[in-house]
């Protein structure tokens, strides 16, 4: 009997334990066992796991998090020492195939164990920045989250007017969260790691969205290349309050929507199905289906989709 061992790596998201659990039943309907590794892949090296009962682990699908646990790569244990102790708890623990849900970082260090056995990985990532996949686990609801900000400031920026709000979405270094939070938020405008754009600029159309709407709303991504801070340059350019919001971590939990369902459900299963034919790969997304592709090609940063970027600034 195939015993696949799952695990989540990297930052947790909306979506990961309704992927494991549409992992543990798709491996039961195939005849194969599934053990739970906790805490990524530090708890790989030191064998950490747990029986996942396909029953037992449907309760976790609607919550957001990893009930597994994930962990980073300590400071102390460089990236390759860290997949060394990965493979060694694969030999230990007998695994015959490991399904990995995680974002660039993870699904790059999968691709160097592959060739000691079977390995699965399945972009769950809020960020959305990998190449391989239109859509990533997680993206999803960290967009609603950050769509009912908007909604809830724009509340306030409607009854008392004259200000600037910006907010603050996560993204690490990239802005597809920030982008697609501010176009399909209707804010005002966008600032990304990825383009630099002039402070005259910025100052230029929050000031003309000021005067026609008595409001403005500008999405900053956490990574955004700026000048300086917006919020002070904008005060001091403008000469009217300027009110922030950091989102946080508030955006990497909570109850997974139904496309994060949709995706997590789709993607687990489609990976237990490559590991029972002793096949590697990143399971992605293009979008209307289930593709398939080699790991290392998936985990590339995508690049950042310029025209959602510049309708936000139309
Ligand atoms: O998992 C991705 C992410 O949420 C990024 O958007 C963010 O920059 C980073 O993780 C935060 O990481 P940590 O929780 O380790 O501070």
């Amino acid at each position: 009997m195939q015993l696949i061992g799952i695990l989540c790596s990297g930052g947790d998201c909306p979506g990961m334990n309704a992927g494991i659990a549409a992992a543990a039943e798709q491996a039961a309907l195939r005849g194969a066992r599934c053990v739970g590794i906790r805490n990524g892949f530090v708890g790989l090296g030191r064998q950490e796991v747990q029986e996942l009962d396909p029953v037992e682990v449907r309760q976790f699908a609607n919550r957001g998090g990893a009930f597994l646990g994930t962990s980073r790569r300590p400071p102390d244990i460089t990236a390759e020492r860290l997949m060394k102790d990965a493979a060694a708890g694969c030999r230990s623990l007998g695994l015959s195939g490991l399904l990995v849900f995680g974002g660039n970082g993870t699904l790059a260090g999968l691709a160097e164990i592959s060739s000691e056995i079977p390995c699965a990985g399945v972009p769950a990532t809020i960020d959305n920045d990998l190449a391989g996949s239109a859509l990533s686990i997680g993206f999803d609801t960290a967009c609603q989250h950050g769509i009912a900000a908007l909604d809830a400031i724009g509340d306030t920026a409607a009854a008392l007017t004259g200000r600037i709000f910006t907010v603050q979405t996560l993204g690490g270094d990239t802005g597809h969260l920030a982008a697609a939070i501010a176009f399909a938020g209707f804010a005002d405008a966008v600032l990304v790691p990825e383009i630099e754009e002039p402070f005259d600029r910025v100052r230029e159309r929050v000031s003309s969205q000021l005067g026609m709407q008595g409001r403005a709303i500008v999405v900053v991504a956490e990574g955004a290349r700026c000048a300086g801070k917006p919020e002070a340059l904008l005060e001091e350019a403008l000469g009217v309050r300027v009110r922030p919001t950091v989102l946080g971590h508030m955006q990497r939990g909570g109850s997974p929507t139904a496309t994060d369902r949709f995706l997590a459900r789709r993607l687990g299963s489609a990976a237990v199905d490559l590991l029972m034919r002793e096949s590697s790969g990143a399971v992605t997304w293009d979008g209307a289906d289930v593709i398939v592709r080699p790991l290392e090609e998936a985990a590339r940063k995508k690049a950042l989709d310029v025209h959602l970027y510049n309708s936000v600034w139309q």
